[in-house]
């Protein structure tokens, strides 16, 4: 039996409290991380993952979202430094920090620091850092590395507390967890009330234009709530005493933006802010019809993969997974892809190995395995890690088997 969870089902934009327009409607998901044995399949969370969006505010984002607490918990099983990339990324941005730095004794405040990717680079620098993170598991990992974490969800009591205790922050950080965030104004509210006159607050999340242009959506599930761009952004804190002052596209998480919000009028708009903002208002990125596209790109995507995988499967081929990502639950829930299509997925990480995969039940295998099986073909889940994966399976490719991938149309190579 299937038991779908309805938490207080939200029909309007988190930000201008008008009512949404449905772009598309995913069905019956997940939890994207909600990775489980065989005994937990009965007791599954479910709930109706629809996607909205606001002209006003400029914000895609989720009608409805599952609890926080049942996403983020003393068993959260994503990992930052799985990936070596995403370490490079996080000690190449401590570094820019640190050196733009022109206080004394500067105060870095990171929103979800994970297991301490990011703040472990300022162990034993003259940099004060604090990581706020909820789910304990990771937290702990970043203790061990002698980051000072607060086990905690960012709040408006724990804003004051941490003001209170330890002055406004110089910086204040956060990467791919913003969007995690359903109470956004309350958020935007917590920069206000820590972040000090010249302070910065810096973040970055998977862009809206990459997603777009690349119709990646399995960068929608559950924990994701919001996908952002300059323009829902821009309006988001223009509702306070801040503004974009500046925007750098990323590549991480196959293409991100990161966005620099400071006090309104001790700044100037960057000219790179200016242009993002000026071509996004040409692709519509503020538009409904920009968004019902994406909705008809998706359910051809889904069409094509789907084919694929019926006529490999009818023709006898082996088609595995590559990396159990978060991602990959809104694919197989989406185009209901179960081990009929996918026989398992190979992952790196010790806590998903042995479990199924949310939802479909896919079996999880140790990543070691997956040059000793050297299967067919092998769904690539984690095309935003393609450099680093490709160099790593070498060895896999030259035998001349094949990749899957819908990114940015579904093809075998
Ligand atoms: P990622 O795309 O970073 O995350 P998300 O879960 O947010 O979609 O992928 C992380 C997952 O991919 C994690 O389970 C580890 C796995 N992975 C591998 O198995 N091998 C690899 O080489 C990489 C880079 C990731």
């Amino acid at each position: 039996m299937r038991i779908v969870y309805v938490s207080a089902v939200n029909e309007k934009c988190r930000v201008s409290g008008k009512r949404l327009i449905e772009v598309i409607d995913f069905g019956e998901q997940p939890l994207g991380n909600g990775f489980l044995k065989q005994e937990q399949f009965g007791e599954e969370y479910f709930f109706n993952m629809r996607v909205g969006f606001c002209e006003e505010s400029g914000l895609l984002q989720l009608f409805d979202q599952p609890s926080p607490e049942a996403m983020f918990h003393e068993e959260y099983a994503f990992f930052s430094s799985t990936s070596t990339e995403m370490s490079k990324h996080f000690k190449s941005w401590a570094k820019s920090v640190a050196t733009s730095s022109d206080t004394k004794n500067p105060l870095v405040i990171e929103i979800g620091c994970n297991d301490g990717i990011f703040l472990e680079n300022f162990v034993n620098t003259n940099i004060r850092t604090i990581g706020i993170e909820p789910s304990e598991n990771v937290a702990n990992i970043a203790k061990s590395k002698g980051v000072m974490v607060e086990n905690s969800f960012m709040n408006i009591p724990l804003a004051e507390a941490l003001l209170s205790e330890h002055g406004s922050a110089d910086y204040i950080t956060a990467a791919n967890v913003i969007c995690h965030i359903p109470n956004i104004l309350e958020l935007a509210k917590c920069i206000d009330i820590l972040l000090s006159d010249n302070g910065k607050f810096i973040f970055e999340e998977p862009y809206l234009g990459d997603i777009i242009q690349k119709c990646a959506y399995d960068q929608i599930y559950d924990e994701h709530v919001f996908l952002f761009s300059c323009i829902s952004v821009k309006n988001l804190f223009n509702k306070l005493d801040l503004e974009l002052i500046d925007a750098q596209p990323q590549v991480t998480h196959g293409g991100s933006m990161r966005y620099t919000i400071g006090r309104k009028g001790f700044n100037d708009v960057s000219d790179n802010a200016k242009k993002i903002l000026e071509n996004e208002y040409s692709m519509g990125l503020n538009k409904i019809e920009s968004m019902l596209r994406l909705s008809e790109n998706i359910k051809q995507s889904k069409n094509k993969l789907v084919e694929i995988l019926e006529n490999l499967k009818s023709g006898g081929s082996q088609v595995c997974g590559y990396a159990a990502t978060s991602k990959s639950t809104t694919i197989l829930n989406y185009c209901n892809i179960g081990p009929d299509l996918i026989q398992c997925i190979y992952d790196t990480t010790p806590l998903k190995q042995g479990k199924f995969s949310p939802g479909m039940h896919i079996p999880i295998t140790d990543w070691k395995e997956f040059n000793l099986n050297m299967p067919d073909y092998t769904f690539l889940f984690a095309w935003n890690h393609l450099k680093e994966i490709m160099a790593k399976e070498r060895a896999y490719t030259s035998q001349g088997r094949k990749w899957i991938t819908h990114i940015p149309t579904v093809q075998i190579s």
